[in-house]
């Protein structure tokens, strides 16, 4: 069939099950912290328009973890400067003299100073991060004289049974510096971390450390994730990980400076951050569903842009040598799991088998969320060459999620959906090997993305999509042979 090559929609509908604002723009989520029943997302926002500009943090709340309730804009831009991102904290032991349990947001204050452009100030609330007071202190941390790009503090309580202090993760140019504190407003650098490690195709942003579990044992790892402002496997911004440990001070990595890892595989996670003080030990994260190389330049629906990816709960498993991040959507979400399908076993062998799913244009109006669990077999008996799902909209355009045998490659093309983007139609490649025969995928799909999650969490791949509305139909293909379809299960996401 012959498609279009471009398609590109000038305005979409709003997402279903990911956070967007109200109006105007939004870039990374900021302030990331749970407190008394809530998870507060903060967020790069910019009110009075569609595109970034004069940063403050927005500020929503979830109980349930799906749904989010945007609230008051929690911090604008002053006379020091516009509200970069940063991070917050419950001081429990009121080590900054703010009060009792007071929620302190560090962030970075971006200003008109050419030769100390970006510091770190506070900002404090006593009523559960409803009204914020600057400190009259700001800022607390100046950069090196002559460095521009010093900002982002990721911040938390760091105790390794001999010490105790507030840790300050600050990404400096191409580097992650650490600081320590003992009432986050005077700041000692302890050391640096990055020069020859890792992706340095972009400038280095949101630096995120955290203590992550092994799965199957009781060994936890620390993990530094560092957003990259260029140069990412999709193209564009992308989020590199290193895991290693952290001894309240320097962070030192398992891995070889060469080894380069990356969290996503997709062209639209930006700037994860990772919760303080989730309940029951859980780490649960989430990103910016976009890309600085089209992030201003995406359908602009009707006064808002932007939106948040699913929240993620976060661990580590053990692959040969290596310990990788796994991801996999909060179990929450199954919470909300509606109308079933299942198909069992079956075997493809076309260029494209529909499958019984399909919505009219007015359930996928009303009931835009799916998630597709599919276990494809591939064993010494398959012959097909590639094999995958197709998602269609209503013109006949497409995206392809396929498997190449030969190449051990997952990809996504998304060529035919929503194009005419810088970079949009470039097809997305990650590595991914059978495991047990088998190849898993768990795909998301709201109304302007899908995120894919392959091998239970090892790969993840997050992609805006713009096909109005998201999903008509779904087929299965195979190429050049046939694959097993072991099962596949489509669940209604029942959100409103
Ligand atoms: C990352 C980033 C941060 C900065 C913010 C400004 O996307 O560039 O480094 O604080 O966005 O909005």
């Amino acid at each position: 069939m012959q498609l279009p090559d471009h398609n590109i929609h000038t305005s979409v509908a709003r997402p279903s099950m990911h956070f967007t604002p109200a109006s105007g723009w939004i870039n990374d989520p900021n302030g990331l912290i749970f407190y008394a029943g809530e998870y507060h997302l903060f967020y790069q926002h910019h009110p009075a328009a569609t595109v970034w500009g004069p940063m403050h943090w927005g500020h929503a709340v979830s109980r349930d973890l799906v749904h989010w309730e945007e609230l008051p804009i929690a911090l604008a831009p002053d006379d020091i400067g516009a509200i970069f991102s940063g991070s917050a904290v419950l001081d429990r032991n009121n080590t900054a003299g703010f009060g009792a349990d007071a929620m302190v947001a560090i962030f970075t204050h971006d200003t008109n100073k050419p030769d100390q452009k970006q510091a770190q100030s506070l900002a404090y609330s006593l009523d559960r991060g409803r009204t914020w007071t600057k400190y009259s202190g700001n800022p607390v941390l100046l950069p090196p004289v002559g460095q521009k790009n010093f900002r982002d503090p990721k911040v938390f309580w760091s105790d390794n049974g001999q010490q105790a202090h507030w840790v300050m993760a600050l990404a400096v140019a191409t580097e992650i510096w650490f600081y320590r504190s003992a009432n986050l407003k005077e700041w000692t650098m302890c050391s640096r971390f990055g020069a020859d490690f890792g992706s340095h195709s972009g400038v280095w942003e949101c630096p995120e450390l955290i203590q992550l579990a092994l799965e199957g044992t009781d060994e936890r790892h620390w993990v530094l994730i560092v957003s990259v402002g260029n140069g990412a496997p999709a193209g564009g911004s992308g989020v590199q990980y290193f895991v290693g440990q952290f001894d309240g001070a320097t962070f030192t990595p398992h891995e070889a400076p060469s080894q380069t890892r990356w969290a996503d595989y997709g062209a639209d996670f930006y700037a994860p951050q990772a919760w303080n003080d989730a309940p029951d030990g859980r780490k649960l994260w989430l990103a910016w569903m976009n890309n600085w190389s089209y992030g201003n330049q995406i359908p602009d629906s009707g006064g808002w842009r932007g939106a948040m990816t699913m929240m993620r709960e976060l661990s580590l498993r053990r692959d040969g040598q290596a310990l990788v991040l796994i991801q996999r959507p909060v179990r929450e979400l199954a919470g909300f799991h509606g109308q079933h399908q299942h198909w069992t076993m079956r075997q493809i062998d076309k260029a494209e088998i529909p499958i019984d799913l399909p919505l009219s244009s007015a359930q996928a109006e009303t009931a835009p969320c799916q998630s597709i669990h599919v276990v494809f077999r591939v064993a010494a008996s398959t012959t097909a060459q590639r094999f995958g799902l197709l998602l269609r909209g209503p013109s006949g355009e497409s995206v392809e999620i396929g498997y190449n045998i030969a190449l051990s490659r997952l990809s996504v093309n998304r060529r035919t959906a929503g194009s005419g983007l810088s970079g949009f139609a470039n097809p997305h490649h990650a590595a991914l090997s059978p495991r047990d025969d088998k190849i898993a995928l768990q795909i998301l799909i709201d109304r302007t993305s899908i995120e894919i999650f392959a091998d239970d969490g090892q790969l993840v791949m997050t992609e805006q999509v713009f096909l109005n509305p998201m999903v008509k139909s779904l087929a299965l293909f195979a190429e050049d042979g046939f694959v097993e379809v072991e099962s596949l299960d489509c669940f209604q996401l029942g959100l409103h």
